[in-house]
């Protein structure tokens, strides 16, 4: 069941700004990474998934709900951990927690505090004294206060250190198991790694990519990279697909595609590929940075793996 829908999600700020035709879906229980260098549209997806933007084309849902036709119904379960961090200076943390709780109708702090003890995180201090990486804390704290089901988050991480990133990937990796429906914007690909199943890759504000992590993760499936010499037998290959070997990852243009194949199917994709002329054919070792890196080659060619 798909908790987070966008569908063909648009908005143009010109000049080739913005997002364009976003689609993709989170489904319950799922931890969703969300990829892409600065400026490629992440923030603004999760603005407009969040009802914060009005889309010029497409929509978000969350529960089925158009979170831009009723935000308060569609982010009633859901914790939300801006990108850019804009707290009220003058509250201490501890009141900056007391009035979100309010807002949230939580009279119970017990959660709170335990986040609050996990990040070492001193609330007595004003917002505006606080540091970046404690600002960053202070909204973790509040994302998932009140145990949402969903947890939406732009770059949750950034800004805390080496130690507090770890603390930070232990408890999202708890709360996928107790069922949590996460979707995460990233940099860090370690931490895309450890927690997501499923990562999109983002540019120039459109989905490049959706992948599943088991495929980078799995050294039991092989990763091939194929060219075809012409489209009829790149076609008849992609059409012919079936059983354990699967197209991960397609480019058209080039008529090449990566293939992941377990182990033991190897010698039938072997056998399937007779017949048909291939330019290339080539073991490949994916690594979440390869693969990110791929997409940023000038000539795209699986990052020349
Ligand atoms: N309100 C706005 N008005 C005009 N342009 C905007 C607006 N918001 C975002 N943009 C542009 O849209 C593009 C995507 O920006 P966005 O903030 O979504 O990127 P991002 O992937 O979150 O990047 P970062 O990793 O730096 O946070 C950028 O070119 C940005 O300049
Ligand atoms: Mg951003």
């Amino acid at each position: 069941m798909d908790r987070i829908a966008i569908n063909d999600l648009t908005k143009d700020y010109g000049q080739g700004r913005g997002i364009f035709g976003v689609s993709f879906s989170v489904h319950k229980g799922e931890c969703f990474g969300f990829l892409g260098p600065n400026g490629a549209g992440k923030s603004t997806t999760i603005r407009h998934l969040m009802g914060f933007s009005t889309p010029d084309k497409g929509y978000a849902a969350i529960d089925g709900v158009v979170t831009v036709k009723d935000r308060s119904k569609a982010l009633e379960n859901v914790g939300y951990l801006p990108g850019e961090i804009s707290l009220p200076g003058a509250l201490t943390g501890r009141e900056f927690i007391k009035e979100q709780s309010e807002l949230k109708g939580l009279s119970d702090y017990a959660f709170a505090d335990w986040l609050t003890a996990l990040f070492q995180l001193d609330t007595s201090l004003r917002c505006k004294d606080m540091s970046m990486g404690m600002k960053r804390k202070l909204t973790i704290v509040v994302a998932f206060m009140s145990d949402p089901d969903i947890l939406v988050m732009d770059e949750p991480s950034s800004g805390l250190d080496p130690k507090m990133q770890e603390v930070f990937i232990e408890l999202v990796k708890a709360e996928k198991k107790r069922g949590k429906t996460i979707l995460m914007s990233s940099h860090i690909f370690s931490e895309i790694d450890s927690c997501c199943d499923r990562i999109a890759v983002i540019k120039d504000g459109k989905i490049v990519s959706i992948i599943d992590s088991d495929v980078i993760k799995h050294n039991e499936k092989k990763n091939y990279r194929l060219r075809f010499k012409n489209r009829k037998d790149y076609d008849a290959f992609a059409n012919s697909q079936e059983g354990k070997s699967k197209a991960v990852d397609r480019d058209e243009k080039d008529l090449a595609m990566i293939v992941n194949v377990e182990d033991e199917d190897i010698n039938t994709f072997l056998m399937s590929l007779k017949g048909l002329a291939i330019d290339d054919l080539s073991e490949i070792k994916l690594t979440l940075e390869d693969y990110f890196m791929s997409f940023y080659k000038e000539d795209r060619t699986f990052g020349g793996l």
